[in-house]
């Protein structure tokens, strides 16, 4: 059989996600009904979510995605086959598709994309002051500057405007205060520390003028829905912006759109890729209204899916409305762990053929536990099954490839002081942009070595956190001797992590070969030093895991000694007690011993 991947069978009408005996996918008219793809880091979140995603375009669904790491650009490009599809084509007795998707790239602080904006106006005093976590005094004081920039017929665009039309309000409080209530220096004078606060984190980037329609992400071309994707790596480290961007991102489409009710697909879908940044810090108040909102936009056919490591990453309210589950492994070091695994286990309709609290920390790389929502919207059994791959390119494309597909955009804004070459990591390495001849075998290479880059970066991530794992454990010796057996099957993934890693390389050597070309050159220094990264982070793992290999058997030896004793302590009491009462026994017992 050949599917093009992520193809939805007219027959079958879903939208194929994985195999396990069979093709398992998401019910097209479900796909508002939210969803959740979790699991460790290198599990195949990313990659997951990009096959959701594109299964979505492919239905002619339109797509939001953040990309927190810079890796879904590679959406806009073809894929290609490798040897991990090469294996699951055999296995599945499938033959993948491959293809590219209309893209468009967007960036709040206009490097890595077009520009989105918002009018002060727009963004109105409510979920202005929500952002800027304002007490209900100081909220009222945020209303009448809004009121009376109406009232005077004087929109306000950006923070300036806004500043300045508080200053004004502050000048006039004892007129103002007659008439739209009281005016406190001290509410103005803290409102405009917050907004200080905002602008540092970027939001003078963002609220800056000329709102974005956010219908404009509603769109198809050549039958695809069109996959926006938001450059949020920076936007990640601003969590007040990046929950204030959401929340408004959610809120225009809930205002903008129809009541739907149950439509055969969704209008629209967001993928928030790393979420558990979007839930850290962020006051009650926003997560109210998260929570609200991902209830209610539900009836306007707009489908969230929130990808995150741990799902007690997203609050429970949250959660419980994500219907579509796909679960990738998970690791249990700590006790905490163990107990994250067990809800997740029980969360799912239990399959009588394996047992989800085993199977979750047993799950390979690209497979999951799996429970989409059937026709009635009942989750169905969960599945183990191992993912779909893209049609699209898996990892980044290249700023060259990027950029062209910016400035081609109707967004593109000329004027705009956009698309600035995004940093390259040594100052010392000459830039792509730099090098403008590349040929065309060049640039082929060029993409693969920067895929493998980006691959090798997955797993020095794996290999950090296997780290970071042993380290909280030690703290936690009563569980060390369970955890002792968790952790040898991970060192030795950990292994094949670098071994990969070190044949990626030689793949990437061979392949570039005696090349002169700066641009490759310079990739290869960048993988040799990921590299070395991977190799130095799992000789620290090695050495912390030696160690607390001999803190164990030490405790280990401890206990066996304790045990002895409190053995013979038991054997003597229950010999005098037996010599008080059968005075007799003495001979026998001697005799014996
Ligand atoms: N379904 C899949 N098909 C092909 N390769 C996959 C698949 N899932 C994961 N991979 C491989 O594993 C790597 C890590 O996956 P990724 O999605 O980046 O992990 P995570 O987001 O969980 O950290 C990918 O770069 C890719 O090479
Ligand atoms: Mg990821």
């Amino acid at each position: 059989m050949l599917i093009n991947l992520n193809t939805n069978d007219a027959e079958a009408n879903l939208l194929y996600a994985a195999f396990s005996d069979r093709l398992i996918g998401i019910v097209p008219k479900m796909g508002n009904r939210h969803g959740l793809i979790a699991g460790a880091t290198g599990t195949g979140k990313t990659v997951s979510l990009q096959v959701l995603a594109e299964g979505f375009s492919q239905m002619g669904v339109p797509v939001f995605m953040a990309d927190m790491k810079g890796d879904l650009s590679g959406v806009a490009k073809e894929g290609k086959l490798n040897k991990f599809m090469e294996k699951r084509q055999a296995e599945f007795g499938i033959e993948y598709g491959f293809q590219a998707f209309p893209v468009e790239f967007f960036d709040v602080f206009r490097e890595q994309g077009n520009p989105i904006r918002v009018t002060v106006n727009d963004l109105g005093s409510q979920l202005l002051s929500r952002i800027l976590e304002l007490n209900d005094t100081q909220e009222g004081v945020l209303t009448i500057a809004f009121r009376v920039s109406r009232e005077q017929n004087k929109p306000m665009e950006t923070l300036d405007d806004l500043r300045k039309m508080l200053t004004y309000v502050s000048d006039n409080a004892q007129e103002l205060s007659a008439t739209l209530g009281a005016v406190s220096t001290a509410s103005v004078g803290a409102i405009q520390r917050a907004l200080l606060r905002l602008e540092e984190e970027g939001g003078d980037q963002f609220l800056c003028g000329k709102s974005f329609n956010v219908m404009d992400f509603i769109r198809t071309k050549d039958g695809k829905g069109v996959i926006n994707i938001l450059a949020a790596d920076k936007l990640g480290n601003s969590p007040l912006l990046y929950s204030t961007f959401l929340f408004w991102l959610l809120t225009s489409l809930y205002e903008n759109l129809p009541e739907v009710g149950d439509a055969e697909k969704p209008k629209f879908v967001f993928f928030f890729d790393e979420a558990h940044l979007l839930f850290n810090d962020t006051q009650k108040a926003v997560l109210d209204k998260i929570e609200k909102i991902v209830r209610l936009i539900r009836s306007k056919g707009v489908g969230v899916y929130f990808i995150t490591q741990s799902p007690i990453d997203i609050p429970e309210n949250v959660l419980a409305q994500l219907g579509n589950k796909v679960q990738h492994a998970l690791r249990a070091f700590t006790p905490k762990d163990q107990r994250t695994i067990k809800s997740v286990a029980d969360g799912f309709r239990e399959n009588p053929k394996f047992k989800s609290e085993e199977a979750l920390l047993e799950l390979e790389t690209g497979e999951a536990l799996i429970s989409f929502l059937d026709e009635k919207g009942a989750p169905s059994m969960v599945e183990r099954a191992k993912m779909l791959s893209p049609a699209g390119q898996i990892g980044p494309i290249t700023e060259e490839e990027r950029r062209e597909i910016i400035t081609k955009s109707s967004f593109y804004e000329k004027e705009a002081p956009v698309v600035r070459q995004r940093e390259v990591e040594e100052k010392s390495e000459p830039k792509v942009k730099e090098e403008p001849k590349v040929e065309d075998k060049s640039s082929e290479l060029l993409a693969e070595v920067e895929s493998i880059v980006s691959e090798m970066q997955t797993k020095v991530d794996g290999i950090t956190e296997l780290k970071n794992k042993i380290t909280e454990m030690r703290s936690v010796t009563e569980d060390a001797t369970e955890a002792k057996d968790t952790i040898k099957p991970y060192l030795s993934e950990a292994k094949k992590l670098k071994d990969d890693a070190n044949g990626l390389y030689k793949n990437v050597v061979k392949t570039v070969g005696a090349s002169t070309d700066k641009n490759l050159t310079s990739l290869l220094k960048k993988g040799e030093k990921k590299y070395d990264d991977a190799e130095k982070a799992l000789d620290k793992l090695k050495a912390e895991y030696d160690a607390v290999f001999k803190k164990l058997s030490e405790l280990e030896k401890k206990e066996k000694k304790e045990d002895e004793k409190k053995k013979k302590w038991w054997y003597n009491l229950f010999i005098s007690i037996l010599h008080i009462f059968v005075p007799s026994s003495k001979k026998v017992l001697k005799k014996k011993r």
